[in-house]
């Protein structure tokens, strides 16, 4: 096994490796270290099932169950794609490109959730001749580069991510009342503490208001944030290759999807999600 860095700030990939079999404990402890300090990685040809897909995500935790409203509801997987069951290409008004939209603003999977996600794995099993990459926003560099008034207002504050609020930009109806009561907001800390990997920045679509800041100062500050983050020198944008397999670190990235011919071109991605283990704001100050 062989791991190259990408990008200058983070991101590596993992070669030599096949997954067909569950990597022995030693393997499998330089990925979760590799894993740890570059917080994206890219397993090249990696032709994985979707129960090979689980075994290994599950190796990083307990994986979380696909909410309501999203494919692959109740199991362990999401599948991300603009074709139908039949193979047939969806209309671009359709709640799965619609989705897809979505996942083009910077976001971190499952923010929306008490107990936020921990790790993504993207499998690529269809891609378009072009577009449609992954891009990867590296939120510890961010934040060991932000200037020291802003540095000092993240510290301190605590962001509401509400799933409809970043849904309803796109389209006001592509919320259901049943997502709705599924994903009340809820409570981020806007700073993350990784120990020796340093701190990181945690926001995204679905940060939609600041605790203790009026509606527009909060925004204001959201904002604020964001643009300093959406620097390209912390971006890496992923071009698939053909079973590629992603797995990122949603504590520490922000994540985009880009556009492609979706009219004409199939893409189907298959996703895992590993779950976080506690809160990030203590349970004592909970309103
Ligand atoms: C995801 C996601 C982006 C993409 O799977 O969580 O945001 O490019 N994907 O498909
Ligand atoms: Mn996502």
């Amino acid at each position: 096994m062989e791991i190259n860095p990408l990008h200058p700030l983070f991101a590596a990939e993992v070669t030599g490796l096949d997954l067909d079999s569950p990597p022995d404990r030693e393997t499998f402890s330089e990925i979760h270290e590799a894993f740890e300090k570059y917080a994206v990685l890219v397993f090249r040809n990696q032709p994985i099932t979707d129960e090979q897909q689980i075994a290994f995500s599950e190796r990083f935790g307990d994986l979380e169950t696909t909410k309501v409203g999203t494919p692959g509801a109740g199991s362990k997987l999401i599948t991300l794609t603009n074709f139908s069951p039949e193979g047939k290409i969806v209309p671009p008004t359709d709640k799965q490109v619609l989705s897809g939209k979505a996942n083009r603003e910077w976001h971190a999977d499952s923010s929306f959730k008490e107990v936020a996600a921990y790790a993504s794995m993207l499998s690529a099993r269809e891609i378009p001749s072009s577009g449609g990459n992954t891009e990867y926003l590296s939120m510890r560099s961010v934040y060991a580069d932000l200037p020291a008034d802003l540095k000092q207002k993240a510290d301190k504050a605590v962001a509401i991510h509400d799933f409809s609020y970043g849904r309803s930009k796109i389209d006001p109806h592509l919320v259901t009342d049943a997502e709705r009561q599924a994903v009340p907001a809820v409570r981020q800390a806007m700073v993350i503490n990784h120990g020796p990997h340093g701190k990181s920045l945690y926001l995204g679509a679905h940060a939609a208001r600041v605790e203790g800041y009026a509606e527009e100062e909060g925004r204001e500050l959201i904002d604020t944030l964001m643009d300093f983050a959406n620097q390209p020198k912390y971006i890496y944008s992923h071009a698939w290759q053909p079973h590629d397999l992603i797995l990122w670190h949603n504590r520490a990235v922000l994540h985009r999807a880009t556009p492609f011919d979706s009219a004409n071109q199939r893409r189907l991605m298959v996703r895992t999600t590993i779950a976080g283990k506690a809160p990030k704001v203590a349970a004592s100050d909970r309103i």
